[in-house]
Order: structure tokens, then C-alpha cells, then sequence
């Protein structure tokens, strides 16, 4: 039946323009597997460089979609300004991930991409599906961003130690500037002082 299906397609003109649908084959080269591309670096430091950055881009994915779950179900009075912070910072994230999985190619070596890898893989505790309040969500932020830095500090040293100058300059000049300056905006949200009345007692207690 399909060979006379294909026998019409291709007596009436249509064979060659027909998409090859379902097609399937095995996979080019298995995760964890280093091909390596001709960049003169030793392919252990590049094994290396790709296993870590694959650590801090799955970290990194937990916080970007972290960041728009928290977009989306910010709660209160700074609504507003968190809503357009949180998108700001996502799209920031946004960005790293797709530097640091490129990193990982051009190392040779595969990025993970899906989310059920990024489960498996992330250190970021799994948050609710509920909503919370701001101070949680900037908490469990802070404590994302603190995984990262560590991460990221522990792999830049053996990366430059090993030659991987261009793995190091990734992982300071913008994984981890970009993290240290949004904990620091995050982190101002989290100073307890008033907002309207200055709080008199506390001035006089500390002037004296
Ligand atoms: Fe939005």
C-alpha cells in the first residue's frame, strides 16, 4: 500500500518535495563526550571546563525560569517595580545561559537544554507552584545567586590554571558580575527601614 502511495507521489510530479517525516537514528555523540574542536586546548581541560559550566548552566536555567515565575505571581505593594525587576534580570539570566551553553560546544561538549535535565541536575531547591510572599521570593533569589557565585568562583581558577582563558573570562567577566549585581538589587529590597515616617527613636538612641 505505501509503495504504491510513494509510486503516485512520484508519477504525479510531488515525490521530491514531500517532507521525510518521523525519521530517527541514533544520537551523533552521547552526553559527557568530548569532541573535540581544534582550539589548542588539551581535551582534559576541556572536559573539565564543559563538566562544570554544565553544573552552573543548569543552575543558571533554575534561576532564570525562577525569575518569571516570580514576574508573574509578585504579590503587594512594590508589585510593580519587583515585576519589571524580576523581567529584567530574567532576560539578563536569559542571556548567560545561552553564553555559557555555547561555551560548552564550542568546548566540544554538550549542554544540557531540557527541563527534565535541569531537574535532575540543578542544586536551586524546587519552590511551590503556590504563590509567596516577597520577602520569600527574594530570599529563595539570594539563595540561587549564592549557588551560582559559589560554583562559578570553585570552576574560574582551574579553568585559567588550565589554559581555558576563554571558560574563566566567561565565568568572571560575566557570570559572575552579573550575579553579584543583581544580589546586590535584590538585596536592598530585604533592609527593613521605614518608608514614609523616619523612625525618631532609633535616631535619638543612637545619637546618644
Ligand atoms: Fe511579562
Amino acid at each position: 500500500m505505501a509503495k504504491d502511495t510513494k509510486a503516485s507521489h512520484l508519477e504525479d510530479g510531488t515525490g521530491r518535495a514531500r517532507p521525510l517525516l518521523h525519521q530517527q537514528a541514533r544520537e551523533i555523540q552521547p552526553f559527557g563526550k568530548i569532541v573535540k574542536l581544534p582550539i589548542a586546548l588539551d581535551e582534559k581541560v576541556c572536559a573539565a571546563s564543559a563538566e562544570n559550566l554544565n553544573q552552573i548552566l543548569a543552575d543558571t536555567i533554575a534561576l532564570r525560569d525562577l525569575y518569571k515565575k516570580h514576574h508573574w505571581q509578585v504579590a503587594g505593594h512594590t508589585f510593580y517595580q519587583l515585576h519589571l525587576l524580576f523581567d529584567k534580570h530574567h532576560e539578563a539570566q536569559d542571556e548567560l545561559v545561552d553564553d555559557i551553553a555555547e561555551r560548552i560546544q564550542i568546548l566540544g561538549g554538550i549542554s544540557i537544554a531540557m527541563a527534565h535535565d535541569v531537574t535532575e541536575t540543578t542544586l536551586i531547591p524546587r519552590p511551590p507552584r503556590g504563590r509567596e510572599e516577597v520577602p520569600v521570593q527574594l530570599s529563595r533569589l539570594l539563595e540561587a545567586h549564592e549557588i551560582i557565585l559559589k560554583e562559578t568562583r570553585t570552576a574560574a581558577r582551574p579553568a585559567a590554571e588550565g589554559g581555558d582563558d576563554g571558560t574563566n573570562d566567561l565565568l568572571v567577566s560575566q557570570v559572575m558580575r552579573v550575579n553579584e549585581l543583581q544580589v546586590w538589587f535584590l538585596a536592598e529590597h530585604l533592609v527593613d527601614i521605614p518608608t514614609v515616617r523616619a523612625d525618631r527613636a532609633k535616631a535619638a538612641s543612637s545619637g546618644s
